[in-house]
């Protein structure tokens, strides 16, 4: 069995900003791995899934290198939207698969973790100023992706953008752009378990080629759940949130953790027995 923690959507900005004004992502950041550090010290692996930062300044990147060095297992990273793959790749050079491109131009990189491939794909699309913020994996690492499954055992796969229509209209507008051809992809091969992804901040869980998605919600900050056309784009603090992914058999189940603590766990044998 392998199980595999994921964080996504940091947002970290250099230390001492608030994120959009108003988010202390660093300290949601700090809890969400204390978290998982003290109740989870049975993984694997952790994935991060892009968005390390939220406006791609090297201090930011520097901050979350240090942050996420303190996971004594191997910790798997890929851009989003917000990031700045250069900078990223400076920071990152002692995290495992910056040590190569899978593909020019694309951070995309594969490990071998407890009987399973995980398969770290690159949906960020680099632009000057940062103001791209649809995905798209593109021709050439889509070939890669093909030509790595057909030699793989059981695949997870980690990317930023979903594959699939998520239904809130303002995250759709910047959604994965070659969606259809990464499904026709999928569709070729049996072996991925799951896919997961980040960048809507939400819990959704779908399915691409015969693949179950999902999406988990940010390690800080949330999407406001509107599925309408007339509910203007808004974030909400609702619970900060992680995933804990188990891989047995060629299976894979999927859990949701919560970063911040609701009262300390009370066990079953502290209670009388309840009677009819
Ligand atoms: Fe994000």
């Amino acid at each position: 069995m392998a199980v595999f923690a994921q964080l996504t959507d940091l947002h970290l900005r250099p230390p001492g900003t608030l994120t959009l004004g108003r988010i202390d992502t660093d300290r949601f950041v700090v809890q969400a791995i204390d978290a998982i550090n003290s109740r989870h010290p049975y993984i694997d692996a952790v994935i991060v899934s892009g968005d390390i930062t939220d406006l791609g300044e090297e201090d930011a990147y520097n901050r979350a290198a240090m942050l996420l060095s303190r996971f004594a297992v191997p910790v798997i990273v890929i851009p989003g939207n917000h990031d700045s793959t250069p900078t990223l790749r400076d920071a990152f050079q002692a995290f495992p698969g910056f040590a190569e491109e899978c593909v020019p131009g694309k951070a995309c990189h594969v490990h071998k973790i407890g009987g399973v491939t995980v398969v770290a794909l690159d949906t960020s699309v680099s632009s000057p100023d940062q103001s791209q913020h649809q995905g798209e994996l593109g021709e050439a690492q889509l070939r890669w992706l093909d030509a790595t499954l057909a030699t793989s055992g059981p695949v997870l796969i980690a990317m930023h953008h979903p594959p699939f229509q998520v239904g809130i209209d303002f995250m759709d507008k910047i959604g994965l752009t070659d969606a259809r051809a990464f499904a026709k992809v999928l569709a070729r091969h049996e072996n991925i378990v799951r896919i997961v992804c980040g960048h809507v901040h939400r819990t959704i869980v779908s399915e691409v080629g015969g693949v179950p998605v999902m999406a988990i919600p940010g390690v800080a900050h949330q999407v406001v759940l509107a599925l309408d056309e007339m509910t203007p784009p808004a974030l909400v603090m609702e619970p900060p949130a992680y995933g804990v992914h188990m891989i047995e058999g060629g299976r894979a189940v999927s859990h949701i953790g919560y970063v911040e603590t609701y009262g300390a766990p009370v066990t079953f044998d502290d209670h009388e027995p309840v009677t009819a």
